[in-house]
């Protein structure tokens, strides 16, 4: 006998009892997982059902294979309950050249010329989840062509946000051209809409308008190429009824993460068909100039659209995208961000190795944790000294910096700073060896002057080519100086005058293309660097969406630095982006104070551009203390929950707070912008507290330790007193600003 025999089958039974526990195992984890999502995707015959904790979003399919929105709202405690919803639904994704007369989501001309499509709905299955994200697609198909188009819906379950998008294919002969193609088309049902969006320009960015959605057609678009929010951004709110206010109302908040052209297109034609006065949102890639030719079997994946619906006003659909945002809309979200010098503006272009090294030690003085070189490190040949010349020559300076740049991460790191650096890898100078070399690398029109802005052209990231010679660049940088802790990547002109003589006859690819070779050098890049700091700059906001904070943590929201103006412009943002992701500078632009500006400042990601060897010992010992003080509540600050408390907008005054999650810590920044004898100031109250806890309540920031503008400063009060009597206004005087750090006391 085996001697081994019985140890064998002793050891095959115990094999093939775990074999049968981990199948049970696995059979209860997926029971478990089941009634989890049973929460947040349910289908029966006739409908699918999309849902979060509390919004759902309803489909129904007609007994012509027609898919329908037939809901989208407050989550109803019985899904099984949606199919007694009455009322008109409408097509889900709405495609023209057929009998649709309205806007359409998609619109296609098939390889035989026929330009119409109409779509079936032919499935729909669950294709990941997790505890907290469920995936849905739906497939609908041309019953004549051969050509799909998968609707994809990624539910975030306890952030209340849903994300769609939409991939398109087909195996027809020849080539299909995409004249429409949306990411999404979401139905609200309301007898008004009231939208919230913002606009602006270079330094000046994020300007505030609510209008009542007028009828019609109305879109909100870029046409820039690169730098596409520099005039509007791809985010807004939608009020529905009457004007939500921060914690009442309904409120439909979306936001398109596409780095490029971009159109929210709002579908508010009345017309008798349409039950009520329903508004179609078709938000998606501007389909202007930009027919995609779509090759047999080729996928299209369009960009995502991110939605949130609140039932309790702004400040809820603001503090769902927050937190979706850190969770899964931005790279990293989470990581810890460091606070920083940079030296543009107190030196710009015009600095030594020597006065680099010695600003490493203005930056130890304050406290922060890294130096940022920015703009004119570059260019032998045509050395960058100023913005006419050089961008594109990646290599250092041998004037300015004969030791290189591992010699300043070497030198800075000896200071105890981390060293950060600045490029504009996308866009070279006429006057470069770049353009010397490879004058078809750029985009120009042919038999046109070439349209310089900011003495720049921008690179043609169609051609992989130019895609490996962006990454090389990057990744040389970063293998020669593995030190460099922070990047940032800078964009200093919208497309004119563009043309891609690697696309050749196929022009119409340009702006599409162009974006997608854009991402790819990024995804490249961070699978290399995943843990690398990168804040995104496009000359101030022309680069605020999220298809870019993808792969960055940060962005740069405006030129702007002016502590008075920051206050409109940060508010702006607060809408859709979370505080961790604004990079916010003290600088010497505007009259404000110090302490202004940094009051200000510190509601974001807080830096400084400040030439700090001219500062007094006071400012700076100032600055050292606020840092510390950044440092301790920046949890808080760049991950809690947003109160919004007075709006900057018509007033004389403005207040915002943060909450950490578990309410035992909070920041509230209070200010004065202009106010005049005799202003009346409402009381201030705290928002998101715990009532049942009791907080002390300490100014912080203070200039004078003496002179506090919260009087009550160290006094203990419980969350309830805060939040329903709140507390008198307590800032004096214009341009004047007051910050309490309130703490549980356990
Ligand atoms: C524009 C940015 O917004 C500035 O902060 C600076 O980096 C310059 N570009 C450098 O050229």
């Amino acid at each position: 006998m085996d001697p081994f025999e019985n140890r064998g089958s002793f050891n095959k039974n115990k094999v093939s009892n775990i074999k049968q526990m981990s199948k049970r195992i696995f059979l209860l984890c997926r029971i478990i997982l089941a009634l989890i999502f049973c929460n947040s995707f349910y289908s029966n015959a006739q409908n699918i059902v999309i849902q979060t904790k509390d919004i759902a979003l309803v489909y129904s399919i007609t007994g012509t294979k027609k898919l329908e929105q037939l809901y989208l709202g407050k989550k109803l405690a019985d899904a099984s309950a949606y199919a007694g919803i009455k009322g008109k639904t409408t097509d889900a994704f709405p495609s023209g050249g057929s009998i649709y007369a309205s806007e359409p989501a998609i619109q296609v001309i098939h390889s035989d010329g026929n330009p119409s499509l109409q779509l079936n709905y032919i499935d729909n299955k669950v294709v990941n989840q997790d505890t907290d994200t469920a995936s849905t697609n739906i497939i609908l198909r041309d019953p004549v062509y051969p050509f799909q188009v998968t609707l994809h819906f990624k539910t975030y379950y306890n952030d209340n946000v849903i994300e769609t998008w939409t991939s398109i294919e087909h195996t027809e002969k020849q080539p299909v051209i995409l004249e429409r193609y949306a990411s999404s088309a979401i139905r609200l049902n309301s007898d008004k809409y009231y939208l919230t969006h913002f606009y602006g320009d270079w330094a000046s960015e994020m300007i505030k308008e609510e209008t009542l959605l007028p009828e019609g057609l109305y879109s909100i678009q870029s046409r820039l190429g690169t730098r596409a929010t520099n005039f509007d951004i791809p985010s807004f709110m939608l009020s529905l009824g009457n004007v939500a206010e921060e914690n009442s109302g309904d409120v439909f908040a979306g936001t398109l993460a596409w780095s490029g052209n971009f159109n929210l297109q709002f579908d508010n034609i009345k017309r008798e068909e349409r039950d009520g006065s329903p508004l179609e949102i078709i938000p998606g890639i501007n389909a202007y100039a930009s027919n995609y030719s779509l090759a047999p079997n080729q996928v299209f994946t369009t960009p995502r659209f991110a939605f949130t619906y609140s039932f309790s006003g702004k400040g809820t659909a603001s503090r769902n995208l927050h937190a979706w945002a850190l969770n899964y809309g931005v790279w990293n979200g989470k990581q810890k961000r460091q606070t920083l010098l940079n030296n543009w503006e107190s030196t710009y272009f015009d600095f030594t190795q020597d006065t680099l090294v010695n600003l490493f030690s203005g930056a130890k003085k304050l406290g922060v944790d890294l130096f940022l070189l920015d703009d004119g490190w570059f260019g032998n040949k045509y050395p960058r000294n100023n913005d006419r010349a050089g961008l594109g020559d990646w290599s250092e300076n041998v004037k300015k910096l004969p030791d290189g740049i591992g010699y300043l991460v070497k030198q800075a790191e000896a200071k105890g700073i981390k060293f950060g650096i600045w490029v504009e890898p996308e866009m070279v100078n006429p006057k470069s060896e770049l353009y010397e070399k490879h004058p078809e690398w750029v985009l120009k029109l042919p038999n046109r002057p070439e349209d310089l802005q900011r003495n720049q052209l921008i690179l043609d990231l169609c051609n992989p080519q130019v895609q490996d010679y962006v990454y090389g660049i990057l990744h040389k940088l970063m293998t020669d100086n593995p030190g460099i802790a922070y990047i940032k990547w800078d964009c200093n002109r919208f497309m004119s005058n563009a043309y891609s003589s690697y696309l050749g006859k196929n022009q119409s690819a340009l702006y599409v293309n162009y974006t997608l070779g854009l991402y790819k050098v990024l995804d490249q890049f961070r699978k290399e660097f995943p843990s690398l700091e990168m804040m995104l700059c496009s000359g101030g906001g022309g680069r605020a969406e999220y298809g870019a904070l993808k792969y960055f943590q940060e962005f740069w929201p405006s030129d702007n630095t002016d502590g008075l103006e920051r206050i409109f412009i940060q508010w702006g943002y607060s809408y859709f982006f979370p505080a961790a992701t604004q990079c916010n500078h003290v600088t010497l632009a505007g009259d404000e104070s110090l302490k202004f500006k940094i009051d200000v400042a510190m509601t974001g990601k807080l830096g400084f551009d400040i030439p700090v060897n001219h500062m007094s010992e006071n400012d700076i010992n100032f600055c050292h203390k606020a840092i510390e003080n950044y440092n301790r509540l920046q949890n808080t600050i760049n991950y809690g929950s947003l109160y919004r408390l007075i709006a900057p907008y018509n007033n004389n005054s403005a207040a915002l707070m943060y909450v950490s999650d578990d309410k035992k810590k909070a920041v509230l920044f209070a200010y004065n912008l202009f106010i005049k004898r005799g202003d009346a100031f409402s009381q201030l109250k705290p928002e998101g507290l715990d009532a049942a806890k009791k907080y002390v309540v300490k100014e912080i920031n203070l200039e004078d330790e003496n002179k506090l503008s919260f009087r009550e400063s160290g006094k203990t009060f419980s969350g309830d007193f805060l939040m329903k009597t709140g507390i008198e206004w307590f800032v004096r005087g214009s341009l004047k600003s007051s910050v309490l750090e309130i703490t549980e006391v356990e």
